[in-house]
C-alpha cells in the first residue's frame, strides 16, 4: 500500500481530456477519487473498474449551491479531501465586441466563479485538516493573452490571481495552491469545448480569426499529451513543496521564458519614468 493510499482527490470536468486522465491515473495509484462531471454517465465505465476506489456526482460548477452540496458529499464519501482540482473549463474565440454578453457571463462564471465556488466550500474542510492542496487549471493564456482570448484567457489570469492570494492566506494552516499552466494538448478543448463569438465582425478576421484559424490547425495534432500532464499533476501532489505555478509542456515553457525577458525589458526601459513618481527623500 502506498503512503498515498489514503488520500481523497475531488476532481471537476472528469468527463475527458485532462480530468478524466487524472481520474484514471488518480485510481491506478491507488487512491480514492470523488469524480465530478455535468453528465455522471461518462464516468459509468470507471464507476465498475473501481467500485472502492471512485464516487461520481453530477456536478455543474457554475451551480453554487450544488457545489457546496457536493463537496459535502464528498467530504462524507471518505471522511476527508486532499486534493482539489478545479479542472471544469472551457475557451471561448473570438475579438471581446464579437460575444455576446451572457456568452462573456457564462464563460467567467464557469472559469472564474467556477473554482472559486468550489474553494469556498472546500476551505472549511482544508483548514479543519489543516491540510490540503488546491489545484487549479490555468492557461498559456494567463502567461501572456491572445487576440481572441480576452475573456477566457482574463478568467484564467484573474484565477491565477486569486489562487495566489488564497496560498497566502492559507499556507498558515498547512493548505497548499497549484496553479497548472499547460499549452496545447490534445483534449477535446479545441473540439467541443471552444465557444465560437455569436457574431463575426470582418476586420478581426486579420486578429482573433487568425488565432481561430492557428487553433483549428493544431486540433488533434498539439504537442501535448494529457496522460503526462495527469501524471506530472499526480507526481507534483506528492511533493511536500510543491510548485505553484507548473507550467506543461515546451511551447507554454517557452513561451513562459520568452514573457519573463520581455516584461523584465520594458521593466528597464521605463524605469526611470515609474522611479520619478515617488516623493523626493527629504534632503538629511
Ligand atoms: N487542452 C488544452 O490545450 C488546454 C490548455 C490550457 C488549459 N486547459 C484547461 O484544461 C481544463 C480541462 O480542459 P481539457 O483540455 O481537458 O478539455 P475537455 O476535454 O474539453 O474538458 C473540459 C471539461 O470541462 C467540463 N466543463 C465545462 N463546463 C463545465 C461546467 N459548467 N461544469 C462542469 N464541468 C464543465 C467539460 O464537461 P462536459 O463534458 O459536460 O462538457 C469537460 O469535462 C480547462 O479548464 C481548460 O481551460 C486546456
Amino acid at each position: 500500500m502506498s503512503a498515498f493510499s489514503e488520500r481523497v482527490w475531488f476532481i471537476t470536468g472528469s468527463s475527458s481530456g485532462f480530468g478524466r486522465a487524472l481520474v484514471e491515473q488518480v485510481i491506478a495509484s491507488g487512491e480514492r477519487v470523488v469524480a465530478t462531471a455535468r453528465n455522471p454517465e461518462t464516468l459509468a465505465d470507471l464507476e465498475l473498474r473501481a467500485p472502492d476506489q471512485l464516487r461520481v456526482f453530477a456536478l455543474d460548477v457554475t451551480e453554487v449551491a450544488r457545489v457546496t452540496e457536493v463537496v459535502a458529499l464528498a467530504k462524507d464519501a471518505w471522511g476527508r479531501l486532499d486534493v482539489v482540482v478545479n479542472n471544469a473549463g472551457y475557451g471561448l474565440i473570438g475579438a471581446l465586441e464579437e460575444y455576446s454578453l451572457p456568452q462573456i457571463e457564462r464563460n467567467l462564471a464557469t472559469n472564474l466563479m467556477g473554482p472559486i465556488h468550489v474553494m469556498r466550500a472546500a476551505l472549511p474542510i482544508f483548514r479543519a485538516q489543516k491540510s490540503g492542496h488546491f489545484i487549479n487549471l490555468s492557461a498559456a493564456a494567463a502567461i501572456s493573452n491572445y487576440a481572441g482570448f480576452s475573456v477566457y484567457g482574463g478568467a484564467k489570469a484573474a484565477l491565477e490571481l486569486v489562487s495566489e492570494s488564497v496560498r497566502a492566506e492559507t499556507a498558515p494552516f498547512g493548505i497548499k495552491v497549484t496553479l497548472v499552466e499547460p499549452g496545447p494538448f490534445r483534449t477535446d478543448f479545441i473540439g467541443r469545448s471552444l465557444e465560437r463569438a455569436d457574431q463575426q465582425i470582418e476586420p478581426y478576421a486579420a486578429t482573433s480569426g487568425k488565432f481561430l484559424g492557428f487553433l483549428e490547425k493544431i486540433n488533434g495534432r498539439q504537442p501535448g499529451d494529457p496522460d503526462r500532464a495527469a501524471a506530472a499533476i499526480v507526481s507534483v501532489s506528492r511533493e511536500a513543496n510543491p510548485p505553484f505555478r507548473l507550467v506543461l509542456g515546451k511551447y507554454a515553457i517557452d513561451k513562459t521564458r520568452r514573457q519573463l525577458t520581455a516584461r523584465g525589458n520594458e521593466l528597464n526601459t521605463w524605469e526611470a519614468t515609474g522611479l520619478a513618481t515617488d516623493f523626493t527623500p527629504p534632503a538629511s
